[in-house]
């Protein structure tokens, strides 16, 4: 192998920056995008529109107009390029409550070699506190979460909806639903289903505003899953859930979401699943993105049948959609394997 292989070496120093990443995002917060729907504008009126320090935002805009992120039309204005569209709130598929610098996150990746030393969560180890907890305290960063949730929900509701038959469905608990949004689209798509949001009480209390076109069909039950979950509906969905806990917590959640079903109900866990190889796959980054905030791991289909059959569940169909995979599952004739 070539030891002074330059386009390795420029490609490497592309790929291991870690400048763009955290440059989007403040510059996302800042709107800036909004600010150009109507056209170019200056530096200067850009940083007053946004209480930004003018040189700083125009340093930063340089860095971004350099990735095609942002073009600087004439020196010191700046315009949208395709790859800043998505920046818009007002883009149909928005990333920018996605692409939110959000400074918890950031010191927990701060952490990372403590993560690859001992396996526990870089998160717990900058915070003194485990994810879950640290958002319940800082009111401000679940709802920056909440937001981010909801952006990703729109992806999932236009590609992952048309992958299973939720028409023949009457009643359906969203476990561990965040703040309703997935939920929302779900049943403004399917105005025959009647659906319970259940997820921790700090989390739904504000759900309400997601839910407000469909409160009549929606009712909002708080709650934690390690404890129990609303029972008796046809089908219950655990949505990017899973994959945020260990083994054991997960057997728990399962186990508790069984106890809830009738024998005819089906589960459904919507998640990104690690596929075998080298190919690109997001699953492989969220598995890290997973490990440094909360501990837990995505997971193969194979792992995941392991612990549903622990939990008394049987994997019955698997079906890939363009984003995340729906995993289907039924109580088991025999019960639980544990
Ligand atoms: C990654 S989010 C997914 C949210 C939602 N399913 C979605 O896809 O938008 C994981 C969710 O699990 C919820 N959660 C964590 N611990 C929980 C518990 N003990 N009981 C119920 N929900 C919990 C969180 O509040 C959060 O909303």
């Amino acid at each position: 192998m070539k030891r002074l292989d330059l386009g390795s070496i420029m490609r490497l120093g592309e790929l291991g920056d870690f400048i763009i990443p955290f440059t989007l995002r403040a510059v996302s917060d800042l709107g800036i995008a909004d600010l150009l729907i109507d056209g170019p504008m200056s530096v200067a009126d850009l940083a007053a529109k946004t209480q930004a320090h003018e040189h700083s935002l125009h340093r930063a805009l340089k860095a971004l107009a350099c990735k095609a992120i942002f073009t600087e039309t004439e020196p010191g204005v700046f315009a949208l390029t395709p790859l800043a569209e998505p920046l818009r709130s007002d883009h149909p598929m928005s990333l920018k409550d996605v692409f939110t610098l959000l400074p918890s996150d950031a010191q927990a990746w701060a952490h990372l070699s403590h993560t690859l030393r001992t396996g526990e969560p870089a998160f717990d180890q900058a915070h003194g506190t485990d994810y879950w907890t640290y958002l319940a305290a800082h009111q401000d960063e679940s709802v920056r979460v909440d937001l981010w949730m909801r952006s990703i929900n729109h992806l999932h509701l236009r590609t992952v909806l048309p992958y299973f038959a939720w028409g023949e469905l009457s009643t359906l608990v969203d476990v561990g639903g965040g703040n309703g949004s997935f939920l929302a689209g779900l049943l403004t798509k399917y105005p025959q289903i009647k659906g319970i949001l259940f997820d921790l009480p700090h989390v739904v209390a504000g759900a309400g505003l997601f839910l407000q076109p469909v409160k009549d069909r929606a009712e909002i039950v708080p709650g934690s899953f390690f404890d129990t979950v609303p029972p008796g509906a046809d089908a219950y969905v655990c949505k990017t859930v899973l994959p945020g806990f260990s083994d054991d917590d997960v057997v728990r959640i399962l186990a508790n979401i069984a106890a809830a079903m009738r024998p005819d109900s089906v589960l459904l866990l919507l998640e990104a699943v690690l596929p075998p190889g080298d190919d690109y796959d997001v699953a492989k980054l969220f598995d890290v993105h997973t490990m440094v905030l909360t501990g837990g791991a995505h997971r193969t289909t194979e792992r995941t049948a392991q612990l549903l059959n622990r939990a008394g569940l049987s994997l019955t169909e698997v079906t890939p959609t363009p984003t995340l995979t729906i995993l289907r599952a039924q109580l088991s004739a025999t019960g639980s394997d544990s």
